[in-house]
């Protein structure tokens, strides 16, 4: 285990809005005829994309003040586009949902794309289903990946079984179903995260639920817009709660966070891992729980983290792996087999960069485990403080550049983070929120 040194000022913190949440916001508008309005969008690169991709396909965004925009959409059938190209940046939510979105729109015919991270990732497990609507869309890259070129069109009624636990491919096929307004029936083996029926919800409509995991949505759908009220990101949140709780004094008080119960993984490993968070002030906002988070610093022991978990902590492994240094008896995730369909292939990329900072891993298909208690560890955390720097490789992924970060300043490591210019996709500002709560 990496010893503890780090001492905390005991404060009050936000974070960005939530990611999830600002994409939906976006897209729920754009098919909505009227005004819109929300408030604590994300203003990081990924939703600004998903922004100005429906601003060229006719929906008018006036920004009010940070966080806060009114939105006016034509409506659905009168959003239109002509070989325009929609750039999508490092967004894989943005890219899939907004497809989904698109393929129902007759008016429309794009090409999606984005940058080299992104045009990297699978976009198969959209193409076919979507292909089965009647949609008309096709993968450019190599493997059908992006960019992705869509001739909006009407689809039909649609029944799918999902191989994967995915919020992206069930929110891209409800998107698709809304912007057409055909009936989709799906279900997942797992839950995945639900912000796309809270708020299709929220709007007014009902959804079947024929079980927990399987549900149907008919039309007519009501899209007569709504006022989206955005909490701060759990994912997000993550990196402080791990700051905190691994501290050796302070605490942190992590102020109007969500908390869909698909999406508090995070909150559910460490409490089993023996941390020690409160929630306070917990409410309902726009359909959504949201409560503040308070941080004590507390002793980690390992966990079995199981299979059910994974697809609400999936884009927290990164930062909970860091976490699994300072804990007793190491770390260890299998089943996330879709680690490596994110922005980097995040097992890869955090197994390699453990062994560069000579942390025995072991990789497996699914996942990876390491143990931190060894002889051999404690003369390697020895030597990272005090020997030359170690390069750290993010591989244009903004989690594992904060997730490094994090350990920098956890242990004193002396890491050189490569770019962490990633970071803007979903945290502008988490270096110097990091430096403010340090006590240094
Ligand atoms: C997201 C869903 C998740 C998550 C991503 C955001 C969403 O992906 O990793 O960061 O907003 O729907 P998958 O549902 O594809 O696992």
């Amino acid at each position: 285990m990496i010893p503890r040194n780090t001492k905390l000022k005991s404060r009050e913190i936000q974070v960005p809005g939530d990611k999830s949440l600002s994409h939906r916001s976006v897209l729920f508008a754009a098919l909505s005829k009227g005004k819109s309005k929300v408030t604590g969008f994300l203003e990081a690169e990924d939703p600004l994309h998903t922004m100005s991709a429906f601003t060229k396909l006719g929906l008018k965004t006036q920004k009010i003040r940070p966080g806060e925009y009114e939105f006016e959409s034509p409506g659905k059938d009168k959003l239109v586009g002509h070989n325009v190209e929609l750039d999508f940046g490092n967004a894989g939510t943005g890219i899939r949902l907004s497809a989904g979105l698109i393929c129902g729109l007759p008016g429309v015919n794009a090409i999606l794309t984005g940058d080299d991270s992104l045009k990297k990732r699978p976009m198969g497990r959209i193409i076919k289903p979507l292909m089965s609507m009647g949609a008309s869309i096709a993968g450019l890259g190599e493997k059908e990946t992006a960019p992705l070129k869509i001739q909006g069109k009407q689809l039909g009624a649609y029944k799918y079984e999902s191989p994967i636990a995915s919020a992206q491919i069930k929110s891209c096929l409800m998107l698709a179903a809304i912007s057409s307004s055909t009936e989709l029936e799906y279900s997942e083996n797992i839950l995945s995260r639900d912000h796309t029926e809270n708020m299709f919800r929220f709007l007014g409509n009902k959804i079947e639920y024929l079980t927990p995991l399987h549900f149907k949505i008919s039309p007519p759908y009501v899209l007569n817009g709504g006022e989206f009220k955005v909490p701060g990101d759990i994912s997000s949140a993550a990196f402080f709660l791990v700051l905190g709780v691994l501290a050796k004094e302070g605490n942190l008080l992590i102020q109007n966070i969500g908390l869909n119960p698909a999406r508090i993984g995070i909150l559910t490993t460490l409490e089993l891992m023996g941390a020690k968070i409160e929630v306070l002030n917990r409410r309902i906002e726009c359909g959504e729980p949201v409560g503040d988070l308070k941080t004590y610093p507390s002793t980690l022991k390992k966990v079995n983290i199981p299979e059910e978990l994974i697809p609400s902590i999936i884009d927290e492994i990164p930062i909970l792996s860091v976490a699994g240094l300072f804990t007793e008896g190491g770390f260890e995730i299998r089943h996330a087999e879709e680690l490596r369909a994110k922005e980097s292939d995040r097992i890869h990329t955090m197994v390699s960069n453990f062994r560069a900072l000579g942390i025995e891993v072991e990789e497996f298909q699914d996942g990876y485990a390491l143990d931190g208690t060894s002889k051999h560890s404690e003369n390697v955390w020895a030597s990272l403080k005090t020997g030359k720097r170690i390069p750290i490789l993010s591989f244009m992924d903004h989690r594992i550049a904060m997730s490094f970060l994090i350990l920098k300043a956890l242990s004193g490591f002396k890491l050189e983070i490569d770019e962490t210019s990633w970071i803007e996709t979903s945290f502008p500002g988490f270096e110097e929120l990091l430096k403010g709560c340090l006590n240094e």
